[in-house]
């Protein structure tokens, strides 16, 4: 309650108070309405001997509180509604502040998913549920003793049988509640995993590849299988939910029933007058669905209380350091790891094994090695993306976790195999390799010039605005070439002294492929590559190139020595260019 209440007297102070104000004023709107009932009546049965002018005013008066109880419910509605958003808000930053500031590493994590799904779905509704929960149990207590005072006002036995009867439904909901959080907890995976086949189903990437394989009746089925299995799970949770429900209501409904043969015996022995009878009748429906109303607001502080715990202990995975400014890039002699070992969670055999390495100066260097030998993985290390679990990377000396925080990401500019194609314009596509700057055109169209898109971009609609993407009106997609160099031209554009490509030629065409390695040392003009390529006319041009296999460093030099050596580097090697000769010289 506290987490939430602060939560949203943050988000929206003064619509907050209004509503709190607006809770207690339908509180005593209701105690008003049972004395206006006690008038009325009184005046209706004096009707014989005064006639009708004594019921003008309670008439009035009735329809005075009922049309202002009505304004007010509206107005509570709307002003919910508004704080349910600016609650929302503020949730999706604290959420957003922990799925941005933790490291890679957690990505690999399955349960971190599992939280970080429940979370997406609770944060922005459960905390302003508990907050509601405890403005309806307050107006619903205040409402209470208005109604009780006036209904031991007509009789002091009324109230405390009532009163009993909220017990049985406190209880049975703080069982659903429990329920409601175990039944979440165990759907989080099946929901992603039917998320997932419903983005299969309708997204546009995989709309060709569904359609080109015939794919879409099976993975319907699987759909189905799942949603069937939810709706399975569903319904015997709902079955059980309701049983409690139904005890819990039975019960206080027979109390309720106690209560109103109390007040006939009232009456019948003369304890009660008829228009103080009618207006009891009145409070005690009303305190009745008062006691609903707490127990409901119980009932939701209750179970959004489970969520937020569970939210609360994915908000304290926010990282401690908190992001800062990007320092300027931090050029280098070299760049060393020595001796690293990786290994990713929930895996036996380590994805890079002691594997030292060196990037001087300007230097071009290369990994090669065959699928799965831990390419991508090393890039991923140097580029301090994951943390190593043995050995050191370090920048002249001084290792990653002792340089300045973010020293290593500023100093980086990596191009992945699996890069981001965003849905943006061309010039934002290449202005967000420096993201905490204004963008710079004469730079942006240098890297343009170096990565190739310069012979492209120029040519669409709207040049460098163009959006890259169908999913917006006006926007143009790439080819899987045209995108290669559009990432090239971010990494050129980021200026960062160490640059890190990730297969950057697997999608160029021969003559792109050419024109990027041959100017790859004027474009970088002093600052140092790792490339990792298969292909060999692209490696062999580099300073020093280090052959991986199973995570290892097994073979490293330059291409003449590693062709002398006759190792798996020299075997790769011919076997590539075997493929380029006549068949009778290979
Ligand atoms: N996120 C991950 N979680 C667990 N294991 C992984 C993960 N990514 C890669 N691996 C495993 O780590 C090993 C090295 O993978 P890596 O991606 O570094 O290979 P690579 O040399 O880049 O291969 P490729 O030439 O296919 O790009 C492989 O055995 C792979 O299965
Ligand atoms: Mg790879």
């Amino acid at each position: 309650m506290r987490f939430s209440t602060r939560l949203v007297w943050q988000s929206a102070r003064l619509p907050f108070v209004a509503l709190t104000c607006l809770q207690l004023i339908t509180a005593v709107l209701l105690a008003a309405q049972v004395i206006v009932v006690q008038w009325l009546l009184t005046a209706i049965l004096d009707l014989a001997t005064t006639g009708v002018q004594p019921v003008v005013l309670p008439i009035l008066a009735m329809a005075l509180v009922t049309a202002l109880s009505a304004v007010t419910g509206s107005l509570q509605g709307s002003l919910s509604r508004y704080v349910g958003e600016g609650v929302a808000r503020t949730m999706w930053q604290s959420v957003l502040d922990v799925s941005t500031g933790v490291g890679l590493r957690q990505f690999e994590d399955p349960s971190f998913f599992d939280r970080l799904d429940r979370v997406r779905s609770s944060a922005l509704t459960r905390p302003f549920q508990v907050t509601s929960g405890v403005i309806a149990s307050i107006g619903a207590v205040v409402a209470g003793v208005g109604l009780g005072a006036t209904l031991v006002a007509f009789s002091p036995l009324l109230l405390p049988l009532l009163l009993i009867g909220g017990i049985p439904l406190l209880l049975t909901s703080r069982q659903e509640s429990r329920l409601e959080f175990r039944f979440s907890v165990a759907q989080t995976q099946p929901l992603r995993h039917r998320t997932y086949l419903s983005i299969l189903l309708t997204g546009r990437d995989e709309a060709k590849e569904v359609r080109a394989y015939g794919l879409s009746p099976n993975l319907r089925a699987r759909f189905n299988a799942v949603y069937t299995r939810y709706l399975d799970d569903l319904r015997a949770h709902l079955r059980r939910r309701a049983g409690l429900s139904f005890v819990g209501q039975l019960t206080s409904a027979l109390i309720l029933g106690l209560t109103l043969f109390v007040m006939v015996w009232l009456i019948a022995t003369g304890g009660l007058s008829i228009a103080a009878a009618g207006a009891a009748l009145v409070a005690v429906r009303m305190i009745a669905s008062q006691v609903q109303s707490l127990s409901g607001g119980v009932q939701a502080i209750f179970e959004s209380g489970l969520f937020i715990d569970d939210l609360e202990e994915f908000l304290r995975l926010a990282p401690e350091r908190p992001a800062v400014a990007a320092p300027p890039p931090r050029p280098f002699t070299e760049v060393v790891a020595d001796r690293v070992t990786f290994t990713y969670p929930g895996r036996e055999a380590p994805a890079v094994a002691d594997v030292s390495i060196r990037i001087g100066r300007g230097e071009v260097v290369a990994l090669v090695g065959e699928n799965g030998s831990g390419k991508t993985t090393l890039a991923k290390i140097i580029a301090g993306l994951y943390p190593v679990d043995g050995g050191v990377v370090t920048w002249d000396g001084v290792a990653h976790e002792d340089l300045p925080p973010g020293t290593v990401t500023a100093g980086t500019a990596v191009i992945f195999q699996d890069f981001v194609r965003y849905a943006m314009d061309a010039r934002t596509n290449i202005a967000l390799g420096r993201p905490d700057e204004e963008p710079d055109d004469a730079r942006i169209v240098a890297a343009a010039e170096a990565s190739g898109v310069a012979a492209f971009v120029p040519d669409l609609p709207e040049g460098y605005d163009t959006p890259l993407t169908r999913l917006f009106a006006g926007g143009h997609d790439l080819s899987g070439g045209q995108w290669q160099r559009v990432a090239l031209a971010r990494a050129f554009y980021r200026d960062a002294p160490l640059v890190i490509l990730d297969e950057p030629s697997a999608a160029l065409d021969p003559r792109a492929e050419y024109d990027l390695f041959s100017s790859l040392r004027a474009t970088l003009a002093g600052r140092s590559a790792l490339v990792i390529s298969h292909r060999f006319s692209t490696v062999r041009a580099a300073d020093r190139i280090y052959v991986l296999d199973a995570g290892r460093v097994i073979e490293s030099g330059s291409h003449a020595d590693l062709m002398d050596r006759d190792g798996l580097y020299a075997e790769l090697f011919r076997l590539q260019a075997a493929a380029y000769l006549p068949r009778d010289e290979a």
